[in-house]
């Protein structure tokens, strides 16, 4: 299994999330020792996926065989992101919510792994067709208030269906999330459980994926 792990957290060593991802690998790697993980931190300091700029809009619209040396530069670093994650068939993405949707930084890692021709390509008949197409795919998301369903708060979710939609673009149907929540704003022992009952879905899912 070729898996590429993702962490998006503003935080380094207090992040829940870079923890619960950590800690889903370790799972994982004690029933399939040969796993391979492919690692990016997208909110480290150094290098992180740049956000779309214009000679980006022209240059990834532009047919491959057309691009400048200009456009083919520009496009370097994205084309790069898009052969780690065609080469992998898992996918573990770990990230904070922030205001109610998905931390800046792993948007423009989407921006630069959804490419025409590349991440995904248009039929004859002008559908799409996504061109991941791994069964294996976990969003796991942390949580400072509680968004579950049924909460007051629920309907202030858009950070899973931005990523449901995101992904099904690509050709991924039918991910796994991990919500961990509530994490900051409640009492430590709803904190506490909401840890307890990440790391079950998290042991369960690292069955199913061994299987
Ligand atoms: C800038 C910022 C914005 C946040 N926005 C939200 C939010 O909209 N909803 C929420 O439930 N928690 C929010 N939180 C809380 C985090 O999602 C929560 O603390 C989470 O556990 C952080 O994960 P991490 O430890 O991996 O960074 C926010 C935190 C920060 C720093």
């Amino acid at each position: 299994m070729k898996l590429l792990h993702v962490d998006a957290s503003a935080k380094r060593e207090w992040s829940n999330s870079r923890a619960l991802s950590r800690h889903f690998i370790d799972l994982l790697r004690q029933q399939v020792p040969a796993l391979d993980v492919d690692y990016l931190d997208v909110a480290a300091d150094a290098n992180p996926p740049a956000h779309v700029s214009e000679a980006f809009t022209v240059a990834t619209y532009t047919p491959a065989a057309q691009r400048t040396p200009a456009m083919k530069q520009t496009l370097e670093a994205s084309d790069a992101l898009c052969k780690r994650v065609l080469e992998a068939d898992a996918f573990v993405f770990a990230m904070p919510m922030y205001n109610f949707s998905m931390p800046s930084v792993f948007k423009a890692f989407i921006d630069n792994i959804v490419r025409t021709d590349l991440t995904y390509k248009v039929g004859a008949d002008g559908s799409y067709q996504g061109q991941l197409a791994p069964e294996k795919v976990l969003f796991l998301t942390t949580r400072g208030a509680d968004l579950r369903p049924g909460s007051p708060m629920a309907g202030m979710d858009a950070l899973t269906p931005a990523l449901r939609a995101a992904f099904a673009f690509l050709g991924v149907p039918s991910p796994t999330f991990v919500d961990a929540q509530p994490l900051t704003f409640s009492a430590v022992q709803e904190r506490e459980a909401a840890l307890v009952r990440a790391k079950a879905e998290l042991a369960a899912l690292a069955q199913r994926w061994a299987a």
